[in-house]
């Protein structure tokens, strides 16, 4: 039977390699899935991870930016209400009243990022250091030109700043205890035994006795301009 024989060599030809190879097959079919998952999921991972740090950057980036716009807005804010206060205080000299948008107190004087009240009490020089502490300031501090331009602009009396010494051996310091910047100015006149406290006068700061009776400057820290009031 050649048929027979045929039909079973084919049969068990068929039928073994059949038997064997639907399992290596199928698996192989798995393994390339698996891989093929494997490879998705991984590729989703660093995607995500990619998108992650895009959106990481591209927020930070933009922060960067709000920083900088909001921060040229507020000088901008703060230029265009100091010119306006400039404006107003031409107009009247006498005046104390500022613009609206200035942040200092009613008697305080807006210029650069802080606040100047010009006081007209006597003090001595701790006498001074007290009442400008009472109001959450301190004697007036110059630490440029500019603000060195400022005050002998609106001033010429006599009035304590917050410079001192211990004594005539220690090196002039103003209250935070920082020294004069000597590229800005000297002290002026002779600084004499037990001259160890310094007043504002034309420009200029002379040294004189702490007992010494004299009106003040203080100083302290401006908020923001107010935007609101420039609109
Ligand atoms: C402060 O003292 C000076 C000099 O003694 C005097 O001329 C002035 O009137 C005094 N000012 C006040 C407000 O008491």
């Amino acid at each position: 039977m050649q048929d027979e024989d045929g039909y079973i060599t084919l049969n068990l030809k068929s039928r073994k390699p059949a038997l064997t190879s639907v399992d290596p097959a199928s698996s192989s079919l798995w393994r390339m899935m698996t891989l093929a998952l494997l490879v998705l999921c991984v590729g989703m991972v660093v995607g995500l991870v990619a998108l992650g740090i895009l959106t990481v950057t591209q927020q930070r980036y933009l922060q960067d930016e709000n920083v900088k716009v909001s921060g040229t807005l507020w000088q901008l804010a703060r230029k265009v209400c100091q010119d306006l206060i400039k404006e107003l205080e031409k107009k009247e000299p006498k005046s104390t009243r500022s613009h609206k948008c200035s942040p200092c107190d009613k008697n305080w004087r807006y210029y650069g990022d802080s606040c100047y009240g010009f006081f007209k009490h006597n003090f001595t020089w701790k006498g001074a250091q007290k009442y400008c502490a009472d109001k959450d300031s301190s004697l007036v501090k110059i630490t440029s030109k500019n603000v060195l331009e400022y005050l002998k602009d609106r001033t010429s009396l006599i009035r304590w700043a917050g410079l001192s010494r211990q004594n005539s051996n220690e090196d002039w310091e103003w209250e935070d205890g920082s020294v004069v910047s000597k590229n800005i100015f000297e002290l002026s006149g002779n600084a004499r035994e037990n001259m160890n406290c310094a007043y504002f006068h034309n420009g200029k700061l002379y040294p004189a006795f702490c007992e010494n009776d004299y009106y003040l400057i203080c100083e302290k820290k401006s908020g923001m301009a107010k935007v609101d009031e420039l609109l």
